[in-house]
């Protein structure tokens, strides 16, 4: 610890939510008596006008180098407290967020004394860590007004006509030999309320492109290699014989999806008279409908199941497509045979034309799937109608059936080259689903439509209009600033092994032409995965270093450590799902001292030991359930990870059993409060 270290700790009632319950005065007291401290004050709202600045005033005139706050969570409040620690002229990275309310008050409100316990300990953490702060940098990166669009269907073409009438440099890559995606394949589409021709939708966008002089369109060509960060992407395409390399600032991914077909079920692929929707819409387009008389339409053919969910769209396709079918042949039956319908707005309006005109919908139970048998050259469907508690035997000389898509099969390839993930579905990761839906998480990477998960044309186009406004923020301002929490690396003690650079999620770690490492801040999130993993610890990630959070562990085990569990949390879900037990105000033990790390890979050997080693009773690292890591996979090395502390931990003679994990979602509250207790019990800890 520095000598000139002074510590001021702003302590937040937040109404009564948290003096309510926690003694505000033994907080005050206890506050006073941390080494460092040398300022303890309390707020009734911190966060208000009035008291922000209060706090900007005692800063200088105590002359204070560090700031602790106590109060709600970090998650939503630090952005605040960080602008307010920089405005009374401290560097951001000098502030320490400790949480009293969601981990303490809310969560523990019928003992306040165990509570007000709790608190003082994450007060002592948050103390302990920031006496070992140090300044920061926010990292400023140029950027420039080249966008990349991968992907030529309706949200790439829409995002490029965005961006290019706005005055950027675009260039649009698509991998068929002509633009227009999965449209091209439709006989029809219900688009702005109206019945429309995806042909002529999509002929009107390519003639508005082509006024375009800024937007480049390049067709039949494979992405071959992805490089770069923002303000700098390469990308490398194969288009004929010849490669090139196109240089932009940002880059959208529309890749679209494709239909999932049902092999092997009902009858698909044994009879020409079984087909998909998306067969049935190329067969009305390409006029090659063969005659109808008796009609069944089964939804969610393979989804909603373990697999997979809502394909989102099936309703209303079989709806427009039941509409289509009776307007050719007004005499034909048509059935469509559904679990549930799910519509919404306008579409509902379809249903009641469906029925006016004939169309009958029977409901099926989800473990009561229609039996389809072939009998005499026609299609037998039986169906339990849940409404009826009957069965119905249909004849059928069409069967279509609804079936799920799934991201485009280049996925596979192409997320490794731009480091991000997908779902088993190759449905591409967003970097959050209500906070960035539209952002991967590295800077300057965005996705529109089908690429993310089945929509309609109307909500594709949004999307693509959406992730262009998102990719010009900072082409427009000409640069981003970044927090700063990058690795850093300490080269004395480095042996060249190379597990950084071949761990690194983001590829930010490089090597020099002797094998040292070194990093490339500007794509480098800061997850400490590489940290963690470094044998000879010589990573240390800003604001999260091995000493930092070590001198947390050692304070939260000061007093009675065998009855507490230290709890490495995720910013991201853990964490979330933390602040959403105290949302709900789910009660759990109060042993718990929860520790924030950016991403679950950064949890160290070293810290689950030194946890144990201390004395405690439980160590539990906790992060975003798979695959939603917010740094592409932090959470499968964290898993890898805990299986060798398991053994390590075996081999130095603590009771492996005694270390924890928890893989949630930022809503999972009620899970980390039965996680805490089961914990809780199962080691006898209370
Ligand atoms: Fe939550 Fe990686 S960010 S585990």
């Amino acid at each position: 610890m520095q000598d000139d270290v002074r510590i001021g700790v702003f302590i937040c009632d937040c109404g009564s939510n948290i003096a309510g319950v926690l003694n505000m005065e033994e907080l005050l007291q206890w506050s006073r008596t941390l080494k460092g401290v040398v300022l303890a004050d309390e707020g009734k709202w911190t966060c208000s006008v009035d008291y922000i600045e209060k706090m900007k005033q005692l800063i200088e005139e105590h002359k204070l180098n560090r700031v602790v706050v106590a109060a709600c969570t970090p998650r939503t409040h630090e952005p605040l407290f960080k602008r307010t620690v920089k405005e009374a002229g401290l560097n951001p990275h000098l502030l320490e967020f400790v949480s009293i309310r969601e981990q303490s008050s809310w969560v523990h409100m019928n003992e306040p004394e165990e509570a007000t316990e709790k608190a003082k300990d994450l007060i002592s953490m948050g103390v302990a860590k920031a006496r070992l702060l140090e300044e920061g940098e926010e990292i400023r990166l140029p950027v420039g007004s080249r966008c990349i669009v991968i992907g030529g269907g309706v949200a790439g073409i829409n995002s490029a006509i965005q961006l290019g009438e706005q005055g950027f440099d675009v260039t649009l890559i698509e991998k068929k030999d002509r633009l227009g995606g999965i449209l091209r394949g439709l006989h029809s589409i219900h688009h702005n309320g109206f019945r429309t021709e995806p042909e002529h939708l999509v002929e009107g966008l390519i003639s508005r492109l082509n006024e375009l002089q800024n937007v480049e369109v390049i067709t039949g060509a494979t992405i071959e290699e992805v490089d770069g960060y923002i303000g700098n992407y390469t990308v490398t395409v194969k288009s004929g014989n010849s490669s090139r390399t196109i240089k932009g600032d940002t880059i959208i991914v529309a890749t679209g999806m494709e239909e999932i077909k049902p092999e092997g079920l009902f009858l698909y692929g044994e009879s020409s008279r079984v087909m998909t929707q998306l067969e049935l819409e190329e067969a009305l387009k390409n006029g090659r409908m063969p005659e109808f008389q008796n009609v069944v339409i089964i939804n969610c053919v393979n989804s909603r199941n373990d697999e997979r969910g809502c394909c989102n769209i099936g309703c209303h396709v079989a709806i427009k497509n039941a509409l289509e079918l009776k307007e050719r042949n007004p005499q034909a039956s048509i059935y469509i045979l559904y679990r549930d319908l799910t519509v919404v707005n306008r579409e509902s309006a379809s249903v009641q034309k469906a029925r006016l005109k004939g169309i009958r919908f029977i409901r099926f139970h989800e473990k009561e799937y229609p039996h389809v048998a072939s009998q005499n050259g026609h299609i037998k469907v039986t169906v339990h109608d849940l409404i009826l508690n009957d069965s119905i035997e249909l004849m059928a000389d069409l069967l279509i059936l609804t079936a799920p898509f799934m991201g485009s099969g280049d996925v596979e390839q192409l997320r490794g080259k731009l480091k991000v993930s997908a779902s088993g579905d190759n449905f591409l990761q967003e970097a959050h689903v209500k906070l960035n839906p539209l952002d991967f998480p590295s800077d300057g990477l965005y996705l529109a439509g089908c690429a993310r998960s089945p929509k309609n044309t109307k909500e594709s186009i949004e999307e693509a209009i959406g992730a262009s406004m998102r990719a010009s923020i900072p082409m427009n301002r000409g640069y981003i600033e970044t927090e700063g929490i990058v690795a850093k690396i300490d080269l004395e003690n480095c042996n060249k092994c190379g597990l950084c650079y071949k761990r690194c999620p983001f590829n930010a770690i490089k090597t020099d032409s002797e094998k040292y490492p070194h990093v490339i801040e500007a794509l480098c999130k800061g997850c400490g995965l590489c940290a963690a993993d470094c044998p000879k610890y010589c990573i240390s990630i800003v604001h999260f270093s091995e000493e930092q959070i070590m001198a947390q562990i050692e304070s939260a085990l000061e007093r009675e450590p065998e009855k507490k569990i230290i709890g490495f949390v995720c910013h991201w879900c853990a964490l979330g799902g933390v602040d959403m037990a105290g949302v709900s105000r789910l009660q759990y033990p109060t042993n718990s001292r929860l520790i924030r790390v950016m991403c679950s890979a950064r949890v160290s050997l070293r810290m689950i030991e030194k946890a144990f080693e201390l004395g405690a009773g439980g160590v539990l690292v906790a992060g975003c359930e798979f695959p939603t890591c917010h740094y592409i996979e932090g959470n499968y090395a964290a898993e890898k990870r805990l299986k060798r502390a398991k053994t390590m931990l075996r081999k130095r003679g603590y009771d492996p059993d005694r270390l924890w994990h928890l893989w949630c979602s930022a809503a999972d509250g009620p899970k980390f409060a039965s996680k805490m207790k089961e914990m809780s019990e199962k080691l006898g800890l209370k």
